[in-house]
Formats: C-alpha cells, structure tokens, sequence
C-alpha cells in the first residue's frame, strides 16, 4: 500500500456540530502549521454557498480557540469548497467528482451519523469518486456487534481495510500517547506490571456537565457505548498489552486485538448503572428512558500476566469534577514494619489523562518527627500540555499520510462489541444520583476495585 498522502479532503457533514466544534479547528491549526495545503471540499445536504460555510468554520474556530488571524484563516478559506445535496443522489456525487478535478487520492471524511455510511460509500463508488481514496469514518462504529459487522461489510464492498480510518478521538491524545511511551520506554515499571505485584487498575471518567443538548443522540446511546465501549476500552488496552514488536500501525494493533480477545465477555453482574437525577427533563430524552449516565464495569483479562487483576472502568455525566484519569494500585506490603499500613494506602502509579497531564507514582515516607510513622505522598511529572496537538489535528493529519496507527482495526471494532455486548440495551431503571456526586452510591455498595475507589481531584 502506498504511503502517498492524500491530495484532497473531502470532509462529509461539513455543516454540522462536530466540523463546527472541532473539524474547522483542526484544520485552521494545521494550516497554521503549514501541514495542510491541499483543497478541503465540504459536502452537506444544506443549500449553502461557500461564503456561508467559510462563515460558519470560522465562527467555529473562534469559538474553540478564543481569535483568529485572518492571513491563516484566509489561507484556509482558499483551500475550502461546497458541494451541497442530498447523499441519496447520484447528482450530489457527480458535482463532488467534478470538484475532486484530478485528485487522485482523496480522504473522505465521514463526520456524518453510522446510518448514511452505507449510502455515501455507494454514491462514491458509484461516481467514480472512491478511485484511489481513503476513508474515514466518525464513531460511532456501529450500537452492536451485528451492527458493526455489518458496516464493515459495507465498508469493505467499496474500501480495502488499509483504507478505512475509525476514528475514535481518545487515542488522538497526547496523554494517551504518553501511557504508551511511558510503559514501553521505561524498564523499571516491567517488573511490576503483572498479577504479582498489581491489585487492581481503575479508570476514572468524570464529566461535571450533563448531555448539553446533545439529548436525543445520548439517550441512543448511553453511557457504556458513548465512552466505554471505544475511550476508556482503549486505555485499558494500552494498560494491559504487551510491548509491539515493531513500530507499523499492525504490530501495535495487534497487540490490542491480543488483549481484547483475552477480555471476559461482560455480564449484568459485572455492571452498576446509574443516571442522574433531571435526565429525563433534557430535550430529546424520551419519558421514563432507562438509559444511563453514569456505569462502573469491571473487566478481567484471560491472560499469564493479569489473571484474577480486577479493571474497573468508571465513567459518568454529571459528576463532581471534569477529569479521567487512571489508578494502577499494587498490593500492600507483606509486613508492617513501622506503622500499620491503611489498605487503601499502597503504592500507585497514577495517569492523569485530562484536563491536564501528569503521572504520579504514590508513595509512603516518614512523616518528620520521632516516631517512625509514615505519610502518603506522591511524586509527580506534569506536564503543562503547552504544545499538546489537539486529537483531531493529530488524527486527520494522520489518515491523509496513510497512517493507521491510531486508528480502529475491524478486528478490535468487532472484539469491543463482543465484550460489552450482554449488557447493551439494559432496560431495566438505572439507580438514580444525585448530580454533582460520584453517582449512585448505594448501589455502588461492595462494587469496585478492593479498598476502594480513588475519585481524581479538579
Ligand atoms: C465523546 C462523547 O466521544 O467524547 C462525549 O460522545 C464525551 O459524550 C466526549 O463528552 C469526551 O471527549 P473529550 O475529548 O472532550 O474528553
């Protein structure tokens, strides 16, 4: 497969939230950057002209980054077209292949909803516009693993495998990135990454706002596939892998695929749903919705190095602080030497993921006086994220070099359906919280990683 970059980005949805919030942003950063010079044609069903989609990528640009500098943004303003019409007909794609001229390597973005990717990818094969293309697609990858398989298979009537790029934005993220880099640069944590020495690991999602409007997409979909099932799945992997045994976008997914074909097939018992109090007041919630806000799984991983280590993944809207991060804990010492050691009190390596990032290993040392009596503390490199490239800048530049790497194989797609598959769709009431809480505590009773959970700071 030639490593060719892509010669023109055609971004589908170019109308909608997510090019406005997050697409035009990242575009306008790399051309700042001088990493993107070549045309971007916004496709839409909306009857706009180009004037109005360069004033919306701006509005969308200030509002993201707080200015604008008109010689960068008139420079992106010359890359952008419009085609506009509706993705059922076949006169759309004509008027997008006269736009592509003689591309002949176009990245097709698909910033549009799962059910238009099979009818966009035919109207491109059908116009001649899928010749020498790319693809990439937004998340959700499907609501099931019957679904998935089938838009692989949609996928793949048009685009070879090594063409399609899923997106999923967390492993866009320089703390993502990081965790990898940390545990495979470093020797010293090798020896203690495994059942011997780890007692449990848990991953912390915390959001501090509710759905934001965004109501009738979340009540679809709920909190275990919205960030679950793809983000926090995908760092436990990163936790959990063995070293790649090259750097090409296969050696690392592969490795991926290695542990998530080793993960438990999730049951009912191995989940506390919750949802928080006035979700069902949010615009687009259906009445009585049982879907929920707020989950705490637990995941085990089939493998010689994590049998019987318990992976808890939190994740929840609503709750007191906006912050993820991650807590491998190891066990306690085999004696109190000095002072009894408080279970919860052990060593920890902790990956601060947002907002800023940091790791930290937890300590215990001598509190200063005379009696031999230790105290907690904490050794941490921050960083202060100045430089940080944003997910969707690191990842569209990416998929228009041809590089795979942090993106969603089919295989990993499909195992990460397989594994939360039985507990999709519950339909029974969530427990209700309280919002601004760690979600709904009573019936979080005995539920997590041994002596306790450890809720991130601001
Ligand atoms: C999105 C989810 O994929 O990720 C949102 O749909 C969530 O519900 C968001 O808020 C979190 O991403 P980030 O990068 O803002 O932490």
């Amino acid at each position: 497969m030639s490593q060719e970059r892509s010669d023109t980005l055609v971004l589908f949805g170019a109308t909608g939230d997510l090019a406005h919030k997050k697409i035009f942003p990242a575009l306008y950063a790399m051309v700042a950057k001088g990493t993107l010079n070549e045309p971007v044609i916004g496709v839409a069903f909306d009857p706009w002209d180009i004037a109005k989609l360069q004033a919306r990528a701006r509005d969308g640009i200030v509002n993201a980054i707080g200015s604008i500098d008109e010689k960068i943004f008139a420079r992106l303003a010359s890359l952008l077209r419009y085609v506009s019409g509706d993705y059922r007909a076949p006169a759309t794609f004509d008027k997008l292949k006269t736009a592509l001229g003689s591309a002949q390597r176009p990245l097709h973005y698909l910033a549009v909803p799962p059910a238009m990717f099979e009818v966009v990818v035919q109207g491109l094969e059908q116009s001649g516009a899928a010749q020498g293309a790319r693809l990439m697609v937004e998340k959700p990858f499907g609501h099931d693993l019957q679904s998935a398989r089938w838009l692989n298979r949609v996928l793949h009537l048009v685009f070879d495998e090594k063409l399609i790029f899923r997106i999923d934005h967390y492993l866009g993220k320089e703390a993502i990135q990081n965790l990898l880099y940390f545990r495979f640069a470093n020797s010293f944590l090798e020896p203690i990454w495994n059942r011997n020495f780890v007692e449990s690991v848990q991953i912390t999602m915390a959001e501090d706002f509710g759905v934001e409007g965004r109501g009738r997409f979340y009540d679809e979909v709920g909190c275990i596939r919205d960030v679950i099932e793809n983000h926090l799945l995908n760092i436990l992997l990163l936790l959990a892998m063995e070293p790649p045994v090259g750097r090409s976008a296969d050696d690392l997914i592969d490795e991926k695929v290695q542990v998530l074909r080793a993960i438990r097939t999730l049951t009912r018992d191995d989940v506390v749903r919750g949802q928080f109090d006035g979700y069902l007041n949010e615009p687009g919630v259906a009445p009585n919705s049982p879907v929920e806000t707020f989950a705490a799984v637990r995941f085990f991983v089939d493998t010689w190095r994590w049998q019987d280590v318990p992976f808890f993944i939190r994740a929840g809207k609503s709750l007191p602080v906006h912050a993820t991060e991650v807590i491998v804990r190891l066990k306690r010492p085999p004696l109190d030497v000095f002072d009894p050691i408080k279970p919860g009190d052990c060593n920890h390596v902790r990956f601060r993921i947002d907002p800023q990032v940091a790791i930290s290993i937890g300590a215990r040392r001598k509190a200063p006086g005379d009696d031999m009596v230790g105290e907690q503390v904490e050794l941490t490199a921050l960083d202060d994220s100045k430089g940080d490239m944003p997910p969707y800048e690191r990842l569209i530049g990416d998929a228009m070099n041809g590089n795979g790497q942090l993106f969603t194989r089919q295989d990993a797609s499909e195992l990460a359906w397989r594994i939360v598959g039985p507990v999709l769709g519950d339909t029974t009431a969530p427990a209700i919280y309280a919002p601004k809480t760690w979600g709904p505590t009573e019936a979080m009773t005995g539920f997590g990683p041994p002596n306790g959970w450890i809720n991130p700071s601001k």
